[in-house]
């Protein structure tokens, strides 16, 4: 030992740059107890986690630099999105913070062929055993318990790495994440199920009223929303994309969701005959399964995909399905995965060539779960695909102002750093403001549902192409409106809305009426996948990364969005935002008008 210690202060004598392997190891994230979770014993030594490090990226301001320039459609470099090697070049860490997480690996006796690294290198990845986990980060790994469902998970409150390799890690987990997956899928509901589902009949009296953005809606649509309802209240009436230009649609799936075939073709039985026998490409990211026993179809997979691919026929469409379901059991032997589902799917996205040009996700979380060095790197991903022309929807939750809970009793509005204040609770993944987050409507006219998921973000700063149309809502607030329970600098979510009840979609052979924003964020996504075919079909590019393209329009163009301005979104014992004239924290900008947004996308706004 001691000659060993000799060595090190030789070797840091002799060379400033290489970091001695002994220098103290220094606290590098530490959390409170996290709500919602019971610490039982202690994670066994011997079994095996799969830790995942991000060393800097060294230019990312760079890449957010020209992700605003090619999605600003008044620069001139709009549309001119970044390759994959040109992105990759952009997030790559300093060859030093390489060189120096690779030092402090060896030292513990993991080389490179153990290593597995992100295309552009910025992250690392590594299977060990608990006891070398604890030992390398002076972590203390438990078995914590989910006092709401029981899901167990595996993590440290506290992790440490040697203060000479601080600067040269951003973050290091499965550590202090404490989000609860489950969570996420409360971004669905049901709705009285059968007895809806039977007001669609020949029955129906066949009379129309007027859609805001100009023609007519079948009035069924106030009782059951179909793929023919949106393309009517949405003005996309008679449009039919080519299938053939190169433009695709992607659903992402978790949490065990599968998106059944069989389901699908009684969806397009009923609602898109057109598109009977087509099907979608299934893509498994990290071993995601894909279990087509009719049983197993995931109501938010089935509801995501249906509406998604109906309205966007024959469009080609992926689902993806990465692996990642709690409960987490430490197993002896296999690496157990680390319930980091984003991470995950944008790893394996990121390293594609080619990806489909618009991408729903239904899935999110309480934003304070989530720690925000990870929040920030997630997000950041985000962007990576943003600047490579990939247009992201996310629903922006299910519980109002509240955490993503439908159930307001059962909400924590209680913060989680410590201090446990009240305060609202918004989502993330919407909370990033490189994704496009999308609130829910109902009925026709169509008002605010009152579960949509709206606020603002504790973690990221508002970003500039929301300044105006925030600014202006929040002008509006009586003052001293919530004082202290939002944060009003925040990124603002939601950025747009959908139609998000009353769906009618097939489950396990049934028609079944479902609800949530879960609906509107592949809703919106397939309108915006049509945009991009009408795009593609005159040889310009895909819209790519969209709130500042949403901004600007609805600014300059009134009728591109149909404003809501009817409805609030309680939460957390408080009657939540009101929708009002303008942008608002329930409907962001409105719903869509396509026929007034296709003019404006292809014929240079
Ligand atoms: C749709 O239903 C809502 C709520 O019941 C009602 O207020 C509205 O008038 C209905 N719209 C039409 C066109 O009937
Ligand atoms: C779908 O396949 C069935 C059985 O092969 C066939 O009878 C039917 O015509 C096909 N429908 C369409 C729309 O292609
Ligand atoms: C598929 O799901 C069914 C119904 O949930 C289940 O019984 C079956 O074991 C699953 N199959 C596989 C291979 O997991
Ligand atoms: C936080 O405060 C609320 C309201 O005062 C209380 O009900 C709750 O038990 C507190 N939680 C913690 C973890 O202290
Ligand atoms: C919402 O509107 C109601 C009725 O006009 C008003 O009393 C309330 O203060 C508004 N709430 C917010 C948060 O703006």
């Amino acid at each position: 030992m001691r000659s060993f210690v000799w060595f090190a202060l030789v070797a840091a004598t002799l060379s400033n740059a290489a970091p001695s392997k002994l220098s103290a190891l220094k606290v590098k994230e530490e959390i409170a107890h996290p709500r919602g979770w019971v610490k039982s014993h202690p994670a066994p030594a011997d079994a095996i986690i799969e830790l995942r490090i991000a060393l800097p990226q060294s230019n990312f301001e760079e890449l957010e630099r020209h992700l605003y320039e090619v999605s600003d459609p008044f620069h001139t470099r709009y549309g001119q999105h970044l390759s994959k090697a040109e992105v990759e070049a952009l997030v790559a860490p300093h060859p030093e913070s390489i060189h120096v997480v690779n030092e402090w690996l060896a030292s513990h006796g993991l080389y490179e062929h153990e290593l597995t690294r992100s295309p552009a290198k910025d992250w690392v990845r590594v299977s060990v055993p608990v006891g070398l986990a604890e030992k390398m980060m002076d972590a203390e790994y438990h078995v914590w318990v989910n006092d709401k469902d029981g899901d167990t998970i595996i993590r440290t409150t506290k992790y440490s790495v040697p203060e000479d390799v601080h600067d040269h890690i951003e973050l290091i987990q499965p550590t202090t994440l404490f989000s609860n997956l489950r969570g996420m899928d409360t971004t669905f509901r049901f709705t009285d199920a059968d007895a809806n589902v039977q007001q669609v009949s020949p029955n129906v009296p066949p009379i129309s009223v007027p859609s805001a953005s100009g023609g007519k809606v079948d009035a069924s649509c106030n009782q059951t929303i179909t793929v023919s309802c949106i393309r009517e209240l949405y003005n996309a009436v008679g449009f039919t994309p080519s299938g053939k230009d190169g433009n695709q649609i992607g659903i992402t799936g978790y949490l065990e969701q599968f998106a059944n075939i069989a389901d699908l073709q009684l969806f397009f039985a009923d609602q898109v005959p057109a598109a009977l026998n087509s099907t979608f490409k299934f893509i498994s990211v990290k071993g995601g399964l894909n279990n087509q026993s009719i049983e197993a179809a995931g109501a938010e997979a089935n509801l995501d995909t249906q509406f998604a691919f109906g309205l966007t026929h024959p469009t080609p469409a992926t689902f993806f399905s990465t692996a990642g379901r709690p409960p987490f059991i430490p197993s002896v032997g296999s690496p157990t995965n680390t319930n980091e589902p984003y991470t995950d799917w944008l790893d394996f996205v990121l390293s594609q060539r080619t990806i489909p040009q618009t991408i729903s996700t239904s899935y999110a979380d309480s934003e304070q779960t989530v720690p925000v060095s990870f929040a920030r790197r997630a997000c950041n991903g985000f962007a990576q695909l943003g600047a490579r022309g990939v247009s992201l929807t996310f629903s922006s939750g299910d519980g109002g102002v509240g955490d993503g809970d439908p159930d307001p009793a059962t909400q924590e509005c209680f913060s989680n750093d410590g201090r446990n204040i009240t305060r609202f609770d918004p989502l993330f993944p919407p909370s990033c403001p490189f994704v496009t987050s999308v609130g829910g409507t109902i009925h026709i006219p169509e008002t605010a549902v009152d579960f949509s998921g709206g606020g603002f973000s504790n973690v990221f700063p508002r970003p500039s192409y929301q300044d105006v149309a925030v600014k202006g809502f929040l002008n509006k607030l009586p003052k001293g409106t919530y004082a202290g329970l939002f944060n009003p600098d925040g990124r603002a979510i939601p950025d747009v809305a959908a139609q998000a009840d009353l769906f009618r979609i097939f489950l396990s052979g049934r028609a079944v009426s479902i609800g949530g924003t879960s609906a509107a964020a592949p809703t919106f996504a397939a309108i915006i996948s049509l945009l991009n075919d009408a795009r593609l079909s005159k040889k310009q590019k895909p819209l790519g990364f969209l709130n500042p393209l949403i901004y600007a329009l609805a600014r300059e163009h009134p009728k591109a969005f149909n404003d809501i301005t009817v409805g609030n979104n309680p939460g957390c014992g408080t009657p939540g935002f009101n929708a009002t004239k303008g942008w608002d924290a329930i409907t962001g900008v409105g719903t869509p008008n396509f026929g007034v947004l296709k003019e404006l996308v292809t014929s240079g706004f």
